[in-house]
């Protein structure tokens, strides 16, 4: 029976580079600590986001963290455990007292309407011991920013657009952790199949045209599900289904 997921208590720092910087640094120290490992930070001076990208965040006000995930499984078993978190932080935002209808973009973005929420950024390999360790870095927008869509060329929302509160993240982490750790235990002991179904009620763009950039260019379709191993299903002009694996963006077409 494979061992329960749980968060330790969240270790905050008032500001660091990178959270998911911090727990690289101690994995490769050689005394890794434990899985379920949890650094948050309210301020962040070198966020970085997917595909070498910044994460641009508040000077502070927004949920910034990172977590590490300890397995005995190869990188390739574990490729969807980025999707279980994903859908744990749409189950926080859709959850009372949000209520937030938020939708899992995938591969891993939480977009509420056409703005970005939430990214999720997964890190790691096999150390020495055999033993595989991702670190799993997650930002929610939480703090109005001005400016912040210019600057990133994209739609972003965050929580204080949505309505009139002010929330701390030190406030918010917990629950966001508490609904994380539902999605990733069931994950880690039964595998995608334990989301698959959640996640594609909840994946953004479902029905809709969209184009998926490719390393080798561009596949335009319609978005039918998700396959048994996470890959995003589009249904192309001639009516042949693709599997997409990994991409570089998802458009709308
Ligand atoms: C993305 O959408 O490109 C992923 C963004 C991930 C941002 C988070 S914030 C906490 C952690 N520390 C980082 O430097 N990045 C992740």
């Amino acid at each position: 029976m494979p061992e329960s997921f749980r968060f330790s208590r969240p270790e905050w720092l008032d500001e660091t580079a990178s959270t998911s910087d911090i727990l690289k640094l101690r994995v490769a120290s050689g005394n890794p600590p434990p899985s379920g490992t949890v650094v948050a930070a309210r301020r962040q001076t070198a966020g970085r986001g997917r595909m070498g990208a910044p994460w641009l965040s508040a000077r502070e006000g927004d949920v910034m963290f990172s977590f590490l995930w300890t397995g005995g499984m190869s990188l390739d078993e574990a490729a969807t455990l980025p999707l279980a978190c994903g859908l744990g932080v749409r189950d926080f935002l859709a959850a009372a007292p949000l209520r937030i209808p938020a939708a899992c973009k995938w591969p891993n973005d939480i977009y509420v309407g056409d703005g970005k929420m939430c990214g999720i950024l997964t890190e790691g390999g096999v150390s020495a011991d055999g033993l595989l360790r991702l670190v799993i870095g997650i930002g929610i927008n939480v703090r109005a920013r001005p400016g912040r869509d210019e600057e990133i060329g994209r739609t972003t929302v965050s929580l204080e657009e949505l309505g009139p509160g002010r929330y701390a993240p030190e406030d918010l982490l917990p629950n966001v952790l508490h609904f994380l750790e539902g999605r990733i235990d069931a994950w880690q002991r039964g595998g995608f199949r334990t989301i698959r179904t959640d996640f594609t009620a909840n994946l953004w763009g479902l029905g809709r045209s969209l184009t998926a950039r490719l390393e080798g260019g561009r596949v335009t379709g319609t978005v039918t599900g998700i396959g048994d191993r996470g890959e995003l299903a589009i249904r192309l002009a001639d009516g042949t289904i693709r599997l997409i694996a990994s991409v570089s963006a998802i458009e709308g077409a």
